[in-house]
């Protein structure tokens, strides 16, 4: 069964102390939803976890493996796999291209024709065959948000951490992202969503983490988190605030 277990992770950048023990495990294909203010540390835990940032202390177990001190295709080989708030393709390569890239990094002896069966198979689940020999720049942010899901689709990783997925996505594809996120949940995954888009969080989660300028103020089912005077006080009572107020890429 999937298990991550994250301790006490401290991460500081200067005198910034962005997460301040941060405690929380994940255990089998849970659907959790990641909220907080802008600059609570989501993105910078998002980091630590896939081994981008190294945490100042505590540890992060993968199912039984220690990865809180390895490389990102470490992580990613030991089966956690992220999508960036501001999307990171290959810009001059084609979206055919980027799907191949982390299959070939990850050496798991597959080869070329199976490689391009699964890419055109996750390009027809994103309904993206048509743009499959486009440039990677060529893609509206929407689009760019659904090749990092692809690439995941490649990699299938045990738990998956998306981050603001749905930001600046056009409802058409929204319900891609939406049939993603069942799928990979229904093969057993375990999926992180960090989101400020509220109404999404809440119909999709079954666990809900908030995290308040680095620490971790509840952990429990969405209707409970809800009404925690904590969270409400800290988040969720300037939730129309924080939606509008969002600066996000188109
Ligand atoms: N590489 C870095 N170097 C220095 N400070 C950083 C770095 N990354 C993040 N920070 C700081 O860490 C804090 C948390 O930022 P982070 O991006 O993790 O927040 P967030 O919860 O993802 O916010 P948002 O909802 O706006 O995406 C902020 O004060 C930010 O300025
Ligand atoms: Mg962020």
């Amino acid at each position: 069964m999937i298990n991550l277990v994250v301790r006490d992770l401290h991460k500081r950048f200067g005198g910034n102390h962005v997460l301040k023990g941060v405690t929380f495990e994940v255990n089998g294909p849970e659907l959790i939803g990641l909220i907080g203010p802008n600059g609570a540390g989501k993105t910078t835990l998002t980091n630590v976890l896939d081994g981008a940032i190294k945490p100042n202390s505590g540890t992060v177990y993968l199912n039984g493996q220690r990865i809180d001190q390895l490389q990102p295709y470490e992580v990613a080989l030991a089966g956690l796999g992220r999508t960036f708030q501001v999307t990171r393709s290959f810009r001059r390569m084609s979206v055919l291209e980027n799907l191949y890239v982390p299959a070939l990094a990850m050496g798991r002896h597959e080869s070329k024709a199976e490689i391009h069966g699964k890419a055109m198979d996750v390009l027809e689940f994103l309904t993206m065959d048509h743009l499959r020999n486009e440039f990677a720049q060529a893609l509206s942010g929407g689009q760019q948000k659904l090749l990092e899901l692809g690439r995941l689709l490649m990699l299938n990783p045990d738990v998956v951490i998306l981050d603001e997925p749905f930001a600046g996505v056009h409802p058409r594809l929204m319900e891609i992202i939406y049939a993603y996120i069942r799928r990979v949940n229904d093969e057993g995954k375990a999926i992180i969503i960090i989101s400020h888009q509220m109404d999404s969080i809440f119909s999709l989660s079954q666990r809900l983490l908030v995290l308040n300028f680095g620490d971790l103020i509840a952990d429990g089912p969405p209707e409970e988190v809800k009404r925690d005077p904590a969270v409400i006080e800290a988040y969720l009572g300037a939730e129309e605030d924080e939606e509008t107020a969002q600066p996000e890429e188109a």
